[in-house]
């Protein structure tokens, strides 16, 4: 085992069929995938999600979003899972990525700055943070914490 990140399938990566694509090339990039769970976000759990961003004027377009259609959660599990995680999905803003990083997943399926298809943890203490936010990681299995 190496380090552990979460990435999280938005609902727009979900909607417009990039499951299959995002997960090959997860897999292709030689993370293992510990855990994953679909979960229709409700509004109480996307704001304790994001809680850091509960100020920016943002936050309620990203609540609605992240709540208007099922996201696909994972445990990624590679050396380096975190830095290398967020290297794959490229910048947030897709329309940036699209010049600057082509290759980038939220490049590829990403549109916009909120609609950037893909959720990655932005360090090691966010990544402990948010996979005991979804899963409990006490034991095995896929089990999703109550909050
Ligand atoms: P994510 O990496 O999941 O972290 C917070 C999310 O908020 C981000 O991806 C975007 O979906 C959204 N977001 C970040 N910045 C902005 C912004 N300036 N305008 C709208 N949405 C944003």
């Amino acid at each position: 085992f190496g380090e552990r990140t979460l990435a999280m399938i938005k609902p727009d990566g979900i909607v417009g069929n990039h499951t299959h694509f995002i997960k090959t090339t997860i897999l292709a990039s030689s993370f293992t995938i510990l855990q994953e769970i679909t979960l229709q976000l409700d509004r109480h759990t996307a704001q304790g999600f994001y809680a850091e961003h509960s100020s920016r004027t943002f936050f309620p377009d990203l609540i609605d979003f992240i709540t208007s259609a099922p996201v696909l959660i994972m445990v990624l599990d590679k050396v380096s899972a975190v830095s290398d995680w967020r290297a794959l999905i490229g910048p947030t803003d897709a329309s940036k990525a699209k010049l600057t990083h082509p290759h980038s997943i939220r490049a590829m399926c990403g549109v916009n700055v909120q609609r950037n298809c893909v959720h990655g943890s932005d360090s090691t203490k966010s990544a402990a943070r948010e996979i005991s936010f979804f899963f409990n990681h006490t034991d095995s299995g896929g089990n999703v914490s109550e909050h």
